[in-house]
């Protein structure tokens, strides 16, 4: 009678124990954000993070009475460690959403986790064009390389622009940049004298920078990665390229808010097309960049910021609709459609595409209570990816 009480007991212990663990399983509400926190990519990191923890900050860790949970890893930007991480998030901590993806390299990696595990993949700051075909998974809150380099196509000629080089860094982002702005400036009567590519890592622009130099166009059209534009702005310094009459435009990835602050007088009327800056005169903005200067010692938040700070929304908003109900189909099916107003301005999730819709500036960098930014003058509303409608 004894041991049968005993024996009845550890059942009932047991159970609650098992019942315990997956009560408390079922409330934890678990995003993998992968990131390169180290390395050539770490600015990236650092941005997203900062802007994931302040979104946190304002909207609560409590979602649909779930606990929201943020786990961060650093792939340090290589995409085998990419992957590895992304396995290790799905299958031992069974997180809910897989976010981040400082480069593109990195979210093609895990792009096949994500359809196999049916986990949304959010991606908040690799911007080829492709991305989003890789797995019907992904969700896309940061921006595409065609999306931005058309608007800067049609501006140049009409400004005095009529030959170009283009200098960009030679993977996926860089070769749909160069394609884009090169299509749309030949079509607008533009010549482009040469396109030039240069090596993702550890880049050295010199000798790019003398070749172009050398074919003196009346532009350098240029696409590099988050962090690498004040290097690039350095060395066309140097060189007196703006002495010699070349003009520097790009996406506003080289004119990056991270770093433009530091990069001097150089940087002075670089006309840049892209769809957010920390200058964006709206109430809402205005606010993110206090919270996220206040929060993060003065940094200024620059793109990346954004991505993560609306990829965040986009994952709460999506648990908040479905209460967390139908695991990771319903939770992608409650991303799609989206539409709400971003820092850098209205923006929406495309339902077809799991890409996101957004105005695409032309901005100007000028001194603002001296300080440089990139002052917007001219909008492209509700643009698309034009890379979707070619295939
Ligand atoms: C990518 C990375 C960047 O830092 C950037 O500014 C744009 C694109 C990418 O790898 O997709």
């Amino acid at each position: 009678m004894h041991k049968r009480t005993l024996f009845r007991s550890a059942l009932a212990a047991a159970a609650l124990a098992a019942c315990g663990l997956s009560f408390a399983d079922d409330n934890v509400f678990k995003i993998g954000l992968i990131l390169p926190m180290t390395g050539q990519q770490a600015t990236t990191g650092r941005q997203i993070e900062a802007a994931a923890k302040l979104w946190m900050a304002q909207n609560g860790d409590t979602v649909a009475g779930k606990k929201v949970q943020l786990i961060v890893k650093d792939d340090t930007s290589l995409p085998d460690v990419t992957r590895r991480l992304a396995q290790e998030l799905v299958v031992n901590e069974k997180v809910n959403v897989l976010a981040g993806m400082g480069i593109t390299p990195s979210a093609l990696a895990v792009a096949p986790i994500a359809t196999q595990s049916k986990t949304p993949l959010v991606v908040m700051a690799a911007a080829t064009s492709s991305i989003t075909e890789a797995s019907p998974f992904v969700v896309r809150s940061s921006f595409t390389l065609p999306q931005v380099s058309v608007a800067l196509a049609d501006w140049a000629p009409k400004n005095g622009i009529k030959t170009v080089v283009t200098l960009v860094s030679d993977y996926g982002p860089g070769i749909d940049a160069e394609k884009y702005f090169s299509e749309r400036f030949l079509f607008n009567g533009g010549k482009v004298a040469d396109k030039l590519r240069v090596p993702l890592r550890n880049p050295d622009f010199a000798p790019f920078l003398q070749k172009v130099r050398d074919l003196k166009p009346d532009a350098m059209f240029v696409f590099v990665p988050s962090g690498a534009g004040a290097a690039v702005m350095k060395q066309f310094a140097e060189r007196g390229m703006d002495k010699a009459g070349i003009r520097l435009i790009g996406t506003g990835d080289v004119t990056d808010d991270d770093q433009l602050g530091d990069m001097g007088d150089v940087a002075l009327g670089v006309v840049t097309s892209h769809h957010y800056s920390a200058a964006h005169p709206s109430p809402v903005n205005k606010k993110f960049v206090a919270d996220f200067e206040k929060a993060n010692k003065g940094l200024r938040p620059n793109f990346m910021a954004v991505g993560g700070y609306d990829g965040m929304r986009i994952i709460y908003d999506a648990l908040k609709k479905t209460g967390g109900k139908g695991g990771g189909e319903a939770l992608l099916g409650a991303m799609k459609g989206q539409i709400f107003e971003s820092p850098r301005g209205p923006v929406f999730i495309d339902a077809q595409t799991r890409d996101i819709v957004q105005n695409v500036y032309l901005r100007k960098v000028e001194k603002k209570d001296g300080q440089l930014y990139n002052v917007e003058f001219d909008v492209i509303k509700d643009v698309k990816d034009p890379g979707k409608s070619r295939k």
